[in-house]
């Protein structure tokens, strides 16, 4: 569906999760990727599995919260090849209550995920400003526009990833680099492998998301090939949602559902 065959991709995070997922994509569109990752072991494993056949894709070790590593990183990723998609997809998630957040908690979540978004960002944007082309896609979250309990700190850099991406949608237009910011809702990934039982999850979708279930990897995705793509020249500085209805509004009350729906299958 999408040809990806001339371009180069930077996926940050992409050694784990849904950024691994968006790598592979691109990857059967035909791109060249080059992935960012501060997890070595996990970078090094993707970059075997990923490249099968003749795919292009190089792992580079660094940490998007360090403003010197990202700017090494970056110019090393260039002489690959001209950067033209970035997708700023590396991102941590403690989870503790609001008064719970000591204050090293606080400034590594937003270290990594609203400053190291911007570090990428800014030392990517420097290349393509040149050239006049590039997409900068911003991985945020649906705690970006809605809070959640325990997330204080994480809502707080995902809304701030959203009005980065906003302004760098406004600044960068007439340079020819459109942003835009995505913002799914609950995906099981690693990211929440570790906290969250099968038993929770099952409750968590019954509950909130509408779809009654969680996402997929291979369903987030796809929206990054598409606004990269061709079809999305006159998309920018927009926020998408992939969240099964969540944010849509409250989740009917199973009885109301029922007594609306009675004859509807199981
Ligand atoms: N999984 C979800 O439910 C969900 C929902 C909304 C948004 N998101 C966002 O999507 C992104 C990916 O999430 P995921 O669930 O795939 O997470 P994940 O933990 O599975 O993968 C994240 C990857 O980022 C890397 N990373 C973390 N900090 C880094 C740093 N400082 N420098 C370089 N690499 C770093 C990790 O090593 C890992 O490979 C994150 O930004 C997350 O906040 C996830």
């Amino acid at each position: 569906m999408f040809n990806y065959s001339d371009k180069h991709i930077l996926i940050t995070g992409g050694a784990k999760g849904i950024g691994r997922e968006i790598a592979r994509q691109f990857l059967v569109a035909g791109g060249q990727v080059s992935l960012v990752d501060r997890d070595e072991a996990a970078l090094q494993q993707t970059v075997l599995d990923l490249a099968q056949g003749d795919q292009q894709i190089k792992g580079f070790v660094a940490d998007i919260s360090d403003q010197q590593e990202v700017e090494d990183t970056i110019r090393q990723v260039e002489q690959q090849a001209p950067i033209d998609v970035v997708i700023n997809n590396a991102g941590i998630c403690p989870i503790k209550s609001f008064m719970e957040i000591d204050a090293d908690t606080w400034q590594q979540t937003l270290d990594v995920n609203l400053s190291g978004t911007f570090y990428v960002c800014q030392a990517v944007a420097r290349y393509m400003i040149p050239r006049k082309r590039g997409v900068i896609l911003n991985m945020s979250s649906k705690n970006g526009l809605d809070a959640e309990l325990g997330h204080a700190h994480y809502n707080a850099s995902k809304a701030g990833v959203i009005l980065l991406t906003k302004t760098i949608a406004i600044e960068l237009a007439h340079l020819g680099i459109r942003a835009n910011a995505i913002c799914p809702g609950y995906i099981r990934t690693p990211l929440n492998y570790e906290v969250d039982s099968p038993e929770f999850v099952q409750q968590f979708a019954e509950r909130y998301v509408p779809i009654e279930r969680v996402g997929k990897v291979q369903e987030i995705a796809p929206i990054f090939l598409f606004l990269a793509s061709e079809g999305a020249t006159y998309i920018n500085g927009q926020t998408f949602v992939l969240d099964g209805g969540q944010l849509a509004g409250q989740k009917p009350w199973p009885t109301l559902l029922k007594a609306m729906y009675p004859s509807a299958p199981k």
